[in-house]
């Protein structure tokens, strides 16, 4: 984003109609009134934004967290010390719900004690109509309430808050709109992610994400490379390109242009030293991709490609668009032609009619592909989606056992993965100091496991190279090579 001088915009003017224009002003219109309060309360006004769910909201809460910057507010990590507390949630399973009105009673016993914080709610959770009418019913002390496609509005909507000092709440069932050029604050100088698209149009029949995140739409090529080239130029070293479905990147652009064709022009970034990617569908994954990733002197030899189930059976009932045979072929190719690829997959246990039988199919994946690593979900109803209705909705014991049993093979197979890479040397992108031991550091290999090895702060977003000593099961302890 170019930098913008907040000051020299005419607050007697009416608001811009376009964007970013528009969120401009009203950033300029907040800033005076944060200015105000901090002025009153003699100190700088804080926030503190928590999310919940996948890297996409981590991405939002980014772009949160740069508005509220221009605004004035500053960070405060401690969410019981902040003025101005979001939370950027989840729902795509029920429990991640219930872990957010938990925290919101605790957040109201704080906000009797401080009673000009503000508290705002967004995210996927509040695409939710039931959710909105529970929290305007019950949960009024909040002050703020928006979704996922009006996120670019959030200085807009602070202003109107402050404003009337009413609760406000501004819902949005979808959207065609992608605004470009708002401010965000990444979490780590060196690395940060990259939306290439929105929504998901895929309906497997056990999720909510299309309809929390609606229809899918492409960003245009040239603001995604226009966007990481300033990231470079930044500081910023390792790309992860975001979208729910990355493999079908392009399709509905006025020029179609593939992932593939994509990632290519990224490549081309100076500067830039890795690229990684999430998620992909199995559906999509195409020859074009593999061959790219095997040529490829950037994209990191990491790939996550869930698989939900092993049994062609549920993957049908799932609405995946793929069998487990089909699944299985594309991992043959991936490793044939990227041989030191690191796989890791998404499982669902207990969907809907899901016998034994369906389940050792999926153990079965699990034994023949070897992966890093899985996470395991146990199958939570979403209501509205098609699985919630289904029949046979397998008893909780059930589930409880297979997901255990599960949980075991995963583990034990990628301890055994993860450590044949002892005594190699390998290059490492240095992330932090090891939160146990500050006389470590901990860094990412290309195939996405930790490392941690003897070093200082100053070796924070550099790639050196690391001796693998020893693994310890999910990580290596090391020593840095000196060139
Ligand atoms: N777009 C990604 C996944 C996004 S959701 C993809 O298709 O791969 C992340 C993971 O949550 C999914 O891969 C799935 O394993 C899990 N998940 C989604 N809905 C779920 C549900 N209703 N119950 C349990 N797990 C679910
Ligand atoms: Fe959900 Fe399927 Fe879309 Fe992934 S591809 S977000 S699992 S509907
Ligand atoms: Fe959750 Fe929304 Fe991501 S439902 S997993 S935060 S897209």
């Amino acid at each position: 984003m170019k930098t913008i001088n907040f000051s020299k915009i005419n607050l007697s003017d009416e608001p811009p109609v376009r964007e970013p224009e528009r969120q401009y002003y009203f950033i300029a219109k907040a800033r005076e009134y944060v200015r105000e309060q901090a002025e009153k309360a003699g100190h700088p006004l804080t926030f503190c934004v928590v999310t919940f769910g996948c890297q996409m909201n981590a991405r939002d809460s980014e772009k949160l967290a740069g508005i509220l910057e221009q605004i004035g507010y500053r960070e405060e990590a401690d969410e019981g010390k902040a003025d101005f507390v979001i939370y950027n949630t989840c729902t795509v399973r029920e429990n991640a719900n219930q872990r957010v009105y938990g925290r919101l009673g605790q957040l109201n016993r704080v906000k009797k004690k401080n009673p000009h914080m503000l508290i705002g709610l967004c995210g996927c959770m509040m695409q939710e109509p039931e959710v909105v009418e529970k929290l305007k019913k019950s949960y009024r002390f909040v002050d703020l309430i928006f979704g996922t496609h009006n996120i670019y509005k959030f200085a807009e909507l602070i202003a109107t808050r402050l404003e009337s000092g009413r609760m406000v709440i501004d819902i949005w069932k979808d959207t065609d709109k992608i605004v470009e050029d708002l401010p965000a604050e990444r979490k780590y100088s060196f690395k940060s992610g990259v939306n290439i698209m929105f929504g998901c149009n895929n309906f497997c029949s056990y999720c909510i994400v299309p309809y929390v995140r609606g229809r899918e739409r492409s960003r245009n090529p040239h603001d995604i490379i226009r966007e990481i080239e300033e990231l470079v130029a930044d500081g910023v070293v390792e790309v992860m390109l975001l979208g729910q479905n990355v493999n079908s990147y392009g399709k509905n652009l006025e020029q179609p242009m593939s992932f593939a064709q994509l990632l290519r022009e990224i490549e081309k970034i100076d500067g830039l030293k890795r690229i990684r990617f999430m998620t992909s569908h199995p559906k999509d994954l195409s020859d074009e991709l593999i061959e790219v990733m095997g040529s490829s002197e950037k994209i990191c030899r990491h790939l996550h490609l869930p698989i939900q189930s092993g049994s062609s059976r549920i993957l049908e009932k799932m609405n995946r668009r793929y069998t487990k045979e089909h699944y299985l072929e594309l991992v043959e190719k991936i490793r044939s032609s990227v041989p030191d690829i690191s796989l890791t997959t998404d499982i669902i246990v207990g969907f809907p009619g899901e016998t034994e039988e369906d389940f050792q199919e999926t153990l079965d994946v699990v034994r023949k592909v070897r992966y890093d690593s899985a996470f395991t979900f146990i199958y939570s109803k979403r209501t509205g989606t098609p699985a919630a209705i289904m029949e046979d909705q397998v008893p909780e014991s059930v589930v409880k056992d297979r997901f255990d049993r599960l949980l075991k093979e995963v583990q034990s197979i990628s301890g055994e993965v993860c450590s044949v890479y002892t005594n190699t040397i390998q290059d490492v992108l240095v992330e932090t100091v090891n939160d146990h031991d500050a006389a470590l550091v901990t860094g990412r290999m290309s195939n996405n496991l930790l490392v941690h090895f003897p070093g200082g702060e100053d070796l924070i977003g550099k790639i050196v190279s690391v001796e693998l000593k020893e693994c310890r099961g999910f990580y290596y302890i090391g020593d840095m090579i000196k060139k």
